[in-house]
């Protein structure tokens, strides 16, 4: 006699998915060439999009034996919260894209697992309703609004006034993408936001004048850049709000020390996730420098190819304070929904403390260059793409 076996359905998560990357070839099944263009793709040649991720491979973790770890814990603080873990989710514009359920799924996950979370200005739902579903729940992360500065300076400033209003935490001002980057996936593709997807925070912004260009004027330079943020807006937005701001997309310590002398409340070493100029270093590169060079004047959160629980210690070893988790997030939405999310969440935390075990760490205040195998050797080698 033969039990039968129901079959899985589409939508759950299989029992074979171990990893991330698992999640990876899942959302590949499940999204179509134009929504994968947009959520896997990278700037140009993608090589910073690899750098990315070989750099976080290339460091070595130095194991360490028989060193206590009863009542270990992957607990820290941060902007004066104490955190279950060091992870968030990076902010992701149109969600949507990804599964119906969009940015609510993301965020109910997120409160689920403890995560903080980043909502995108671009969100494809109200940054309202996003807060709704996830300040109500008392084991959340942090909750933290991106913004882009638009050209009307006073929509701008009644963006944050409604993040105020719907309860967001701090503002994350993003500074590396005045323009995107050289996107060819998204060219080759034909990419275009499907029907019913929109950035909806933006519902009621005016398109700014057309500008008449004279022959040899640039539409970057002459005309989209004409607005482009500048140290001067990070002073202003300062002003404007009582909420932290942070600055998503510092690469060089001279403006990490630009950022620490106008106090500003942190930093997310970030290239976008490769996204904007390609060739830019990796992030695991970048952020042992500027940590050199702020000496713990302000937290760094760090994000770009975390995809293990090492990454993650790895990070916190180079002196993070936390990490932001981008495509993986999508990934798990794209193929399963909010419970997607979560598992993608519950995987790297539990990387983490294997991690944290086996090189002998019972908490993350232990995660110091030391863990790393000669550290200076490692992270200061130039590093091959691919
Ligand atoms: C992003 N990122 C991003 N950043 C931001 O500040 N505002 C945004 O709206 C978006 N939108 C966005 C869309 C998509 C599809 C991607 C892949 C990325 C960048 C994001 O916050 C983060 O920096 C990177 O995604 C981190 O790299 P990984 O984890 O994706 O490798
Ligand atoms: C992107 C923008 C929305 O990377 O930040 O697609």
């Amino acid at each position: 006699m033969t039990t039968k076996i129901p079959p899985l359905q589409r939508h759950s998560i299989l029992p074979t998915t171990a990893s991330l990357a698992d999640h990876e070839r899942l959302a590949q099944q499940q999204l179509d060439a134009n929504a994968w263009a947009y959520f896997s793709g990278g700037a140009a040649d993608e090589i910073t999009l690899r750098a990315n991720r070989s750099a976080w491979d290339g460091i070595t973790l130095q194991p360490r034996v028989l060193r206590p770890l009863a009542g270990g814990h992957t607990r820290t603080t941060l902007l004066g919260r104490t955190l279950a873990h060091p992870i968030l989710l990076a902010p992701i514009a149109f969600q949507r894209m990804a599964h119906p359920d969009g940015e609510l799924a993301t965020a109910y996950a997120a409160a689920a697992l403890g995560a903080g979370m980043v909502l995108s200005t671009q969100s494809s739902t109200a940054l309202e309703a996003v807060a709704a579903a996830l300040l109500s729940d008392a084991g959340r992360g942090p909750l933290w609004f991106q913004l882009y500065l638009q050209h009307d300076r006073g929509f701008t400033r009644e963006l944050v006034q409604r993040a105020e209003a719907a309860g967001y935490e701090a503002l994350v001002l993003t500074v590396d993408a005045p323009t995107s980057g050289a996107r060819d996936r998204e060219r080759r593709t034909g990419f275009r936001l499907p029907p019913g997807i929109a950035a909806v925070n933006l519902a009621s912004l005016v398109a700014p004048p057309l500008i008449e260009l004279r022959p040899g004027q640039s539409a970057l330079f002459d005309d989209l850049l004409q607005q482009a943020p500048t140290w001067d807006d990070v002073i202003w937005l300062q002003s404007i709000t009582r909420l932290p701001v942070l600055l998503k997309g510092v690469l060089h310590p001279q403006d990490a020390l630009q950022a620490v002398a106008l106090q500003v409340a942190g930093l997310i070493v970030s290239n976008h996730g490769g996204r904007t100029l390609d060739t830019a270093p990796a992030t695991a590169y970048a952020l042992p420098r500027i940590a050199d060079a702020v000496q713990g004047a302000l937290p760094l959160l760090v994000d770009g190819g975390i995809r293990r629980g090492t990454d993650v210690l790895k990070a916190m070893a180079l002196g993070a304070s936390a990490v932001l988790l981008g495509r993986p997030a999508i990934y798990g939405l794209a193929h399963a929904g909010a419970a997607g999310v979560a598992h993608v969440l519950r995987l790297l935390r539990d990387e983490l403390e294997i991690a944290m075990a086996l090189t002998g760490c019972s908490a993350l205040a232990q995660a110091t260059p030391a863990l790393l195998d000669s550290p200076r050797q490692q992270i200061f080698t130039p590093l091959r793409a691919g």
